[in-house]
């Protein structure tokens, strides 16, 4: 009986320690797991705080080259407003048209052929002065560039080649 008892003691430690193995095991493996969790919530908080203060705008050099200036660039380089070059008939009809269509302020008309000779004679670089610089002749006070002086000598010496391109028809 009493060798018995002792085959089921040593049973009952044996049991007991492997018991306490267990639980020994698996206290580490959950504090191995809680730490891991901890570490990975600490990186993600860490991460959530940096794009949080990070700063607003940064700045964008051409010279940085990133792929959205670089766009923007091009795209005001050709942008239609900036190098819009007007032909001259729409310079004609924007600057000119007030005065010269209906003979106004003793301006020649488009259609005054013989008004026209004496003037053309004069040749296109004294029509051309004439109209940027504004004169005052016989019939009254041309303008420069017909009171429109954000257009271009271009811009102008356009007009006038419509204007005589009107008048020889
Ligand atoms: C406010 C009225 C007025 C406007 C606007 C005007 N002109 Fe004139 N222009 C005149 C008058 C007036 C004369 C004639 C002046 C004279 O010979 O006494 C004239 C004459 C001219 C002549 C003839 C110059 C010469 O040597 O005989 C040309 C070319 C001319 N204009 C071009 C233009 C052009 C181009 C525009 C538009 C950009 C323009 N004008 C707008 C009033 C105007």
């Amino acid at each position: 009986m009493s060798i018995n008892k002792k085959k089921q003691d040593n049973k009952d430690i044996k049991l007991g320690l492997v018991l306490v193995l267990v639980i020994i095991l698996s206290t580490v493996i959950m504090l191995q797991k809680t730490a891991d969790l901890v570490k990975d919530r600490r990186a993600s908080k860490f991460e959530t705080i940096d794009s949080r203060i990070e700063p607003f705008g940064k700045v964008n050099m051409p010279s940085s080259g990133t792929v959205e200036s670089v766009a923007v660039i091009n795209s005001i380089e050709k942008s239609e407003t900036i190098a819009k070059v007007y032909t001259g008939s729409e310079i004609y009809n924007m600057a000119c048209t007030a005065c010269h269509t209906a003979g106004i302020a003793g301006s020649p008309k488009l259609t005054d052929t013989l008004n026209w000779e004496p003037r053309i004679k004069q040749g296109i670089d004294t029509l051309r002065a004439h109209a940027i610089n504004g004169y005052t002749g016989l019939a009254g006070y041309m303008p420069p560039k017909g009171g429109r002086l954000d257009l271009s000598d271009m811009d102008i010496n356009n007009a006038i080649d419509y204007m005589l391109s009107q008048i020889q028809q």
